[in-house]
């Protein structure tokens, strides 16, 4: 079965509209004069026009000094107009991780990558503030009734903004998750082996379809812009047909389009949070 996103991005926004919420905005720091992260950032500002919020734009140049990028943070942490923050990385500029993830304020972390929000989340079940594209995935398995529980799954990739959160997620739900990464020498089996596989490489090819067993869940969350123009994940489909053997997300239109919603819906949280 193909697993397309845009119905569970669809109900989560009709789930938001319902709440009646006023006019929120999203602060993102944003690299200037980067036509990728200028994309990103126009995706951003439809999906928040859907709930009738809107962006506010915090360009960061190559120019701009590490002590101007944090005071400008705190001015977005301080001011009581806006509700949530993103940092888009890479920045052009060079920014202490640690302050980062410290400095944001855990009320408007957007992303879920502060220390108080991921120490929340990873010394207990709390998934108050988790990062969007992992709970994206989540939301995916929950929407098609995939069950999780006593399932052996293979997350690829181990970035504190993906992988590991996924890994945490799966944990949370009684799944055995392993996570794999390049020092990793038995992925074919562990391949082999998944219920679900999750691949947050960023690697074109790092699986193919036929990889992974009959009745498997595959959840691509790779993103990638190819020679052509068009856009594809990180698993190649090398079989005919393969959305009558396994379950896989598209991409485009799969964990990506969630991914969006979730934002969205840290959104809300964040401005609950303030209140
Ligand atoms: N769908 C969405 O909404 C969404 C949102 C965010 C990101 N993404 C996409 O998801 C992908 C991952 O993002 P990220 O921020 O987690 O990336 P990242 O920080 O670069 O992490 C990639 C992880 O994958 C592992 N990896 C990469 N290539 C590998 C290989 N050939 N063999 C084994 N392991 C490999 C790396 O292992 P090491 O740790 O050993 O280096 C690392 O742990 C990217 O394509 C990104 O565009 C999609």
């Amino acid at each position: 079965m193909l697993l397309k996103g845009k119905v569970i991005s669809d109900k989560i926004i009709a789930g938001i509209l319902e709440k009646n919420l006023p006019k929120m905005t999203l602060a993102v720091f944003h690299p200037a004069n980067d036509s990728v992260a200028g994309s990103y950032l126009k995706t951003k500002e439809k999906w928040l026009k859907k709930i009738n919020s809107e962006i506010r734009v915090y360009p960061v140049s190559e120019s701009m000094s590490e002590s101007r990028f944090f005071e400008q943070l705190e001015s977005a942490n301080n001011d009581p107009d806006v509700t949530g923050i993103m940092v888009e990385l890479p920045l052009p500029i060079k920014t202490d991780t640690e302050a980062l993830h410290t400095k944001i304020s855990p009320f408007k972390d957007v992303d879920g990558v502060t220390y108080l929000n991921q120490g929340a989340f990873f010394s207990s079940g709390n998934e108050t503030l988790v990062p969007c594209t992992s709970l994206a995935a989540i939301r995916m398995l929950e929407h098609y009734d995939i069950p999780v529980s006593g399932k052996n799954v293979v997350v690829i990739g181990r970035s504190y903004i993906v992988g590991l959160p996924l890994f945490k997620l799966f944990l949370n739900r009684n799944a055995t998750p392993t996570v794999t990464h390049r020092k990793t020498t038995n992925l074919p089996e562990l391949l082999a082996k998944a219920d679900i596989v999750a691949i947050s490489a960023g690697t074109r090819g790092i699986v193919t379809s036929s990889q992974v067993k009959d009745g498997a869940t595959v959840l691509d969350i790779g993103i990638h812009v190819l020679d052509d123009g068009s856009v594809a994940g990180d698993m190649i489909l090398d079989r005919e047909n393969e959305a009558e053997r396994i379950n896989y997300t598209p991409v485009p239109g799969g964990v990506g389009v969630v991914t969006n919603a979730v934002m969205l819906e840290n959104l809300v949280k964040c401005y609950e949070m303030q209140k």
